[in-house]
């Protein structure tokens, strides 16, 4: 009621922000998103996007794709492009903007962005966020984790740091090697995948059917436009060897880093409920859709919002 009578009197509605964990994420309370956000309310969220890498809106009312899209426009250029292969993904009817992350519950298969990835970094702008709306979450499962990648970096020992410093990397939309968890079928308590499941997964990721691949080059160690911080740009999904080294000599740092990157302090896991909204920066973090809930149908939008410039 406070909320609803100080936006009535035109006065600043402030946010709630919960941490969710050390490393990343936090919950917004106290932010309506179907109805327009002001520019103060706006850059409070944005704020808290910077700070955490990873905000989701809890208790939201159902969005309709033009509300969700009125939200995602606030942040940036909206991608309206079609994803490379292998990721031709569905889009909700009208909407060519809002990509439809949706599996069923007879679906045991692959489910989109199970392996730990930042978006689209075969391309030579990746998205600089991504803004995800939860149609319908399983009662349990389908949880989503991310990895704050300003951490990765700075863990590393000064020497590793001086060397990666400056190096690049080519990244390929191929998945060669991050493709190997995302072809891994559910996985539940009641349910393991069969033999028939892995083939099915295999069969719709057999790169050689597919030479539309995209491939560009990203420095390994960026530094954030906004916060200016330096974070590890080399995510499992999509990088594939050090601009100039062999793929032989790139894989043992690689599979170092990669493990790295990923380690359970540096991460943040959130079970999603029904309306929740999620925007993650992907500049800064990393994240895996984990496939683990078997027998329930699972629904996601997600628009992504472009990298202004290429990543330096
Ligand atoms: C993704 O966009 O990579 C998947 C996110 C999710 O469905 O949790």
């Amino acid at each position: 009621m406070a909320k609803v009578a100080a936006r009535r009197a035109g006065k600043a509605v402030k946010i709630e922000v919960r941490p969710l964990a050390g490393a990343l994420g936090a919950q917004i309370f106290g932010v309506d998103l179907s109805r327009p956000i002001g520019d103060s309310l706006f850059a409070d969220i944005y704020k808290a996007l910077l700070n955490h890498l990873v905000i989701f809106f809890p208790e939201q009312k159902p969005l309709r794709p033009e509300q969700h899209r009125a939200f995602a426009d606030r942040f940036g250029k909206v991608d309206l492009e079609p994803f490379a292969y292998p990721f031709k993904t569905p889009t909700v009817e009208s909407h060519t903007e809002i990509l439809l992350n949706v599996k069923e519950a007879s679906d045991t298969s692959i489910n989109v962005g199970g392996f730990w990835h930042a978006d689209v970094t075969y391309r030579d702008k990746p998205h600089k966020c991504a803004v995800i709306y939860a149609k319908e979450a399983p009662p349990y499962g389908g949880d989503t984790m991310f990895a704050n990648q300003y951490l990765a970096y700075e863990t590393l020992s000064p020497g590793m740091r001086r060397m990666l410093d400056g190096m690049q990397a080519e990244h390929d939309s191929a998945m060669i090697y991050g493709g190997e968890t995302a072809r891994y079928a559910s996985v539940s308590r009641t349910r393991v995948p069969t033999q028939e499941d892995r083939k099915f997964s295999a069969s719709l990721y057999d790169t050689a059917k597919h030479a539309e691949t995209i491939r560009t080059e990203h420095p390994v160690v960026r530094t954030h436009p906004e916060t200016k911080r330096k974070c590890l740009y080399i995510n499992r999904g999509f990088a594939t060897r050090f601009s100039s080294m062999t793929k032989e000599e790139s894989l043992p740092l690689l599979e170092f880093l990669w493990q790295h990157a990923s380690r359970p302090e540096f991460s943040c896991r959130y079970r999603w409920t029904q309306d929740d909204v999620g925007v993650w920066d992907n500049r800064c973090a990393m994240h895996y859709a984990l496939n683990d809930y078997s027998g329930y149908r699972r629904e996601m939008h997600r628009i992504s919002v472009h990298e202004e410039s290429r990543p330096g």
